[in-house]
């Protein structure tokens, strides 16, 4: 399913030019596993991270190889058994399928994402797993396809501080959200003020 979102944003650049580099940027993460990009990738920067081993071991190469995330999400606790899970800009698919691992066969894991090389490489990866619990979404974080107050655990890495508009997100991430559900997030976080110069440098915004 595709989704459109408003384009409501203060920063100063095009939103269609970001999203356009962003999806021609991670399509090549999708294709052209080991290579190097200016971010790390692949099994070896997860399990520095402190990914869960046993869920992390289960996952093929064909998705690890394409993990793009900053940090690790999990260090703020597991799904359990049973929640849904829902992965924002979930790539090739590692948590999203660690997640559905976690929640077991009576849970469900939701991933979305605006590229579609990724989408479908983590969709071939949950096949291969012969996960049952786990539903694929093309489409945008600003907008979400989940009905309100759905989900028990949002989880996201790298992929919020791509986004100009984050009140949409957040918007979405609250309707979303069962009441007492829980947000882990992993993401870039600048803590001094970006100037105007920097902030339409849409080199930047996907590095
Ligand atoms: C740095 S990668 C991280 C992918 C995955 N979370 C991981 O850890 O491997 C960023 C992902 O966010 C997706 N993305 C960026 N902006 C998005 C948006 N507005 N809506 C949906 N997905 C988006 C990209 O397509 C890409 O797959």
């Amino acid at each position: 399913m595709t989704t459109q979102a408003p384009m409501t944003t203060q920063a100063p650049i095009n939103v269609d030019v970001l999203r356009s580099e962003i999806e021609r940027i991670y399509s090549e993460v999708s294709a052209e596993q080991g290579r190097d990009f200016i971010f790390p990738t692949g099994r070896s920067w997860a399990q520095e991270l402190g990914y869960p081993e046993n869920e992390l071991r289960r996952v093929p190469d064909a998705t690890v190889d394409s993990f793009a995330g900053v940090a690790n999400p999990w260090v703020h606790g597991r799904a359990q058994d049973d929640e849904s899970v829902l992965d924002l800009g979930c790539g090739a698919g590692t948590d999203l399928l660690i997640a559905a691992q976690m929640v077991g066969p009576e849970g469900r894991a939701f991933g979305l994402d605006m590229t579609g090389s990724m989408l479908e490489r983590a969709h071939r990866t949950a096949l291969e797993m012969d996960l049952q619990n786990v539903e694929f979404h093309e489409g945008l974080v600003e907008s979400l396809p989940l009905e309100e107050h759905s989900v028990d655990l949002v989880i996201s890495n790298g992929v919020i501080d791509l986004v100009p508009d984050k009140n949409a997100v957040f918007n979405e991430i609250d309707r979303v959200l069962k009441p007492g559900g829980r947000l882990q997030i992993a993401d870039v976080v600048i803590h001094k003020e970006v100037s105007e110069d920097a902030r339409e440098r849409i080199d930047l915004w996907t590095g």
